[in-house]
C-alpha cells in the first residue's frame, strides 16, 4: 500500500476493514470501518500518528515498508483499534518514542505493557518540532476515553482529531463527500460521542480558535470541509432537539402495536415527525441515530413475566448509556393480568433528564377509550414540542 498524500508532508496510512461487522462486540458496522494512522514528515524528524488495530497490522507495515526511520509515535488514544500495533511499531523502530499525555501513557502501560522509558509526556498546548513542521498537542478528554487528545499541525493547518469527527466507513476515497459521509458520521457520533456532549461543546469552542484546513480523524475519510463537520457536530451536540419523536416498541400479539400506530398517525396529523422502530430485531445504530435529534422518546412494551419486554429493557438501557438530549418521555403498552413494566423501565433510565408525559398501560386489546388516551398523548407531545426546529430527517412526512 502506498501512503496517500493529504497535503505537503502529510500522508494517510488508512487501514480499511471492509468486512468488520461489529465494534466492541456491540456496535453494528454496516459499512465496515477503518483505523487511520498518519505520517508527518518534517525536514528533520518523522512522526507516525496512531497505529492500527493489531488484527490489520500487516497493512500498516506495508505502508511503512519504505520508511527507514521513525522518530516519534504520537498516541492520541489508548483504545486498541489505534494503539494496538504500537508495540509492533516500537519493535521495528526501537529508537522511536511514544509521545502522549500522562493519562494515555498510564493506559498504554496498563493495556499494552509498553515500558515507561519509551514515552515522552506532553502537556496541553505543548509543541514538538519536526524541523519545518510543528505539532501542537490539543487535550480533548472524553472524545471517547478520558485520555483522548488531538494534534494540530500548524504549518499545514491539519487537525488530527482522534475519534472525534470520525465515521465507521471503510472507503478507498481519501476525502469525505458530504452526502456519503453524513450518515456514517451521524451513526458514529450517536454510538460513540453522544454520551460526551458537554465535553464536545467545550472542545468545539476550543477548536474554533484554530485555522483548520483538513480534519484527519481516526476512523473514516479525511475531511477537507471542516466547516461542514463543525456545523453538523454543533447541531448534534449543542443545538436543541428537533420536533421529532422516537417510538421504539415491541408487540407480541398486536395490542401495543395498535397503540403505537395510533400514536404515530396522530403525531403526523399534528405535524410531528415520528420515527417508529420495532425492537423485535433492531439495529442499535438506528436507535442511537434517532436519539440524536428526538425531543421525545416513547417506549412501547407488552408485559412479560410481570416486567417490560426484555428487548425493550435492552433498548432502554442503551438509551440511558447514550444520554441523549430528549426532553420528554412516555411509556405505552399492554398487559394481560398485571405487572410492573413501567416501574422496571423507570429504574433503567436515571441518566435521561426527561419530563415523563404519560404512562399508559392497557389491559388486553385497546378499547376506543384507550385509543382516545393515545390521541391525548399525541396532542400533549405536539404542544410540548411546539417551537422546536423541524425534524428535517430523510423521509419525514410531518
Ligand atoms: Fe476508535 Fe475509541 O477508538
Amino acid at each position: 500500500m502506498k501512503p496517500a498524500k493529504i497535503t505537503d508532508g502529510v500522508y494517510s496510512l488508512r487501514v480499511n476493514h471492509f468486512n468488520r461487522r461489529l465494534f466492541d462486540s456491540l456496535i453494528p458496522l454496516p459499512e465496515g470501518t477503518s483505523y487511520n494512522a498518519y505520517l508527518v514528515k518534517g525536514s528533520e524528524k518523522t512522526a507516525l500518528i496512531d497505529s492500527a488495530d493489531p488484527e490489520k497490522a500487516e497493512v500498516l507495515f506495508d505502508y511503512l515498508r519504505e520508511e527507514k526511520k521513525l522518530d516519534y509515535v504520537i498516541s492520541h488514544h489508548a483504545e486498541q483499534d489505534h494503539s494496538g500495533s504500537i508495540p509492533l511499531v516500537l519493535a521495528r523502530y526501537p529508537q522511536a518514542k511514544v509521545v502522549t499525555n500522562p493519562k494515555c501513557k498510564e493506559f498504554l502501560m496498563t493495556h499494552l505493557h509498553i515500558p515507561a522509558d519509551k514515552f515522552i509526556e506532553v502537556k496541553d498546548g505543548e509543541t514538538l518540532s519536526l524541523g519545518d513542521k510543528t505539532l501542537e498537542f490539543v487535550y480533548m478528554p472524553w472524545v471517547h476515553w478520558p485520555e483522548t487528545m488531538g494534534t494540530y499541525l500548524r504549518e499545514q493547518k491539519v487537525l488530527f482529531s482522534c475519534d472525534l469527527f470520525g465515521s465507521h466507513l471503510a472507503t478507498g476515497e481519501l476525502f469525505s463527500e458530504e452526502h456519503i459521509v453524513y450518515e456514517p458520521m451521524k451513526r458514529y457520533y450517536a454510538e460513540i460521542m453522544m454520551p460526551f456532549r458537554s465535553n464536545i461543546k467545550s472542545h468545539l469552542e476550543k477548536l474554533a480558535r484554530y485555522a483548520i484546513e483538513f480534519i484527519a480523524p481516526s476512523h473514516g475519510p479525511v475531511h477537507a470541509n471542516p466547516k461542514f463537520v463543525m456545523d453538523i457536530y454543533r447541531d448534534w451536540a449543542v443545538s436543541e432537539p428537533r420536533n421529532k419523536v422516537l417510538v421504539a416498541y415491541v408487540s407480541m400479539h398486536g395490542s401495543t402495536y395498535m397503540l403505537v400506530n395510533r400514536l404515530v398517525s396522530r403525531l403526523q396529523e399534528h405535524g410531528v415527525c415520528a420515527e417508529k422502530i420495532n425492537l423485535d430485531q433492531f439495529d442499535e445504530g438506528r436507535v442511537a441515530m434517532a436519539l440524536v435529534d428526538a425531543a421525545t422518546i416513547v417506549i412501547g412494551t407488552p408485559t412479560v413475566l410481570a416486567g417490560a419486554h426484555p428487548k425493550v429493557v435492552y433498548a432502554a438501557h442503551l438509551a440511558n448509556l447514550l444520554r441523549p438530549k430528549a426532553r420528554f418521555l412516555a411509556v405505552i403498552g399492554s398487559f394481560g393480568w398485571g405487572g410492573k413494566a413501567v416501574e422496571t423501565l423507570s429504574a433503567l433510565i436515571p441518566n435521561l433528564k426527561v419530563e415523563v408525559l404519560r404512562t399508559l398501560l392497557v389491559k388486553g386489546m385497546p378499547t376506543e377509550a384507550d385509543l382516545k388516551q393515545v390521541d391525548e398523548l399525541a396532542a400533549l407531545i405536539a404542544e410540548k414540542q411546539k417551537g422546536l426546529p423541524p425534524c428535517g430527517g430523510r423521509g419525514c412526512m410531518a
